[in-house]
């Protein structure tokens, strides 16, 4: 982990999503019922702990969709009254009453936008395209001027995060050019061999493993939580906490549980983390590598 202590944050809730992905990493725990959830007192403890160590971030990747659990909301702002930033991925199917509430607190939020092809929208995230593209229209228009320059830097609050697949390989262009036109940054990933994507592999990759690694690494953003240093905010400056208090290796890679939060302060779990995985090289991707494999 940089010198700079721990930036980010990144904090699981409830596994509860109303959308039902090919691939989704963690469509196994969808539905469940966590044992021994983190408590909302819980949850701010760790992040007083965590601030204690130079947070400045959290982060919440989503084993489901994070604002379908209360939690969240309330977490967002505390922690805008303490001054740190929130980034949540979201399906963009979100209650227009929180839209206002997470500008408020200055939330970033990366949606998903795998196709603008309403039939391979469909068959990729399993929601209706119609309620998607109504709920995006409307987070854009919260959002329109939230944009600021900060330094040299110009700092945008909406991302949109595309995998691509055998399905909506064709389809990144059109995406790619209303993210431009809105001001939005465009991630374009390719799967993770995990949870639902493995089940459905040859599906959605099979061979082609290569090209769509090639088309996504030439719209440029290689990874929606990469920093400006090319590592991979949540796994080299941050750790992930389950909802239960693990430690996970990273958000996709879930089944590496490396300790528990109410066993072991941070300090003690990041170097349980740097111990376990030292490498943190530019460009490294716990997930990619401990999913994809040789075989890619
Ligand atoms: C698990 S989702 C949770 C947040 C929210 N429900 C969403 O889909 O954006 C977080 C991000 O992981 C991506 N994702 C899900 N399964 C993946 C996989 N197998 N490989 C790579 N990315 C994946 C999603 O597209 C999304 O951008
Ligand atoms: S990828 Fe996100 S939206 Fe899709 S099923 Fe998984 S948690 Fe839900």
């Amino acid at each position: 982990m940089g010198e700079e202590g721990l930036t980010f944050l990144s904090l699981e809730m409830a596994p509860r999503c109303n959308a039902r992905c090919l691939y989704c990493f963690s469509a196994h725990e969808l539905g469940l019922r966590p044992r021994d959830a983190l408590s909302l007192a819980e949850y701010k403890r760790v992040i007083h702990e965590a601030v204690a160590l130079g947070l400045r971030t959290v982060v919440y990747p989503g084993v489901g969709e994070p604002l379908l659990d209360a939690k969240t909301l309330s977490l967002i702002e505390f922690c805008a009254g303490l001054g740190i930033a929130t980034v949540v991925y979201t399906c963009g199917v979100i209650d227009e009453k929180v839209l206002p509430r997470l500008r408020a607190c200055g939330t970033s939020m990366i949606i998903k936008m795998d196709s603008l092809c309403p039939q391979h929208y469909e068959r990729l995230v399993g929601l209706p395209f119609g309620p998607f593209a109504n709920s995006l229209s409307l987070i854009l228009a919260a959002y329109r001027g939230s944009s600021e320059h900060v330094g040299s830097f110009h700092i945008t609050r909406l991302a949109a995060n595309t995998v691509v697949t055998r399905v909506n390989k064709n389809d990144i262009t059109p995406v790619a050019q209303l993210c431009r036109k809105n001001g939005i940054i465009h991630f374009v990933e390719t799967l993770s061999r995990a949870g639902a994507a493995a089940d459905h592999w040859d599906k959605l990759v099979g061979k082609e493993y290569a090209e769509l690694r090639e088309i996504a690494e030439s719209y440029g953003h290689w990874v929606s939580s990469a920093t400006i240093d090319g590592r991979c905010g949540l796994y080299a400056h941050g750790i992930t906490i389950d909802v239960n208090g693990d430690l996970l290796a990273c958000p996709t890679a879930r089944w590496i549980r490396l300790g528990n939060i109410c066993d072991h302060s941070i300090a003690e779990l990041i170097a349980i983390r740097n111990d376990a995985f030292p490498n943190i090289a530019e460009h490294y991707c716990a997930a990619r590598e401990l999913t994809v494999g040789p075989e890619a």
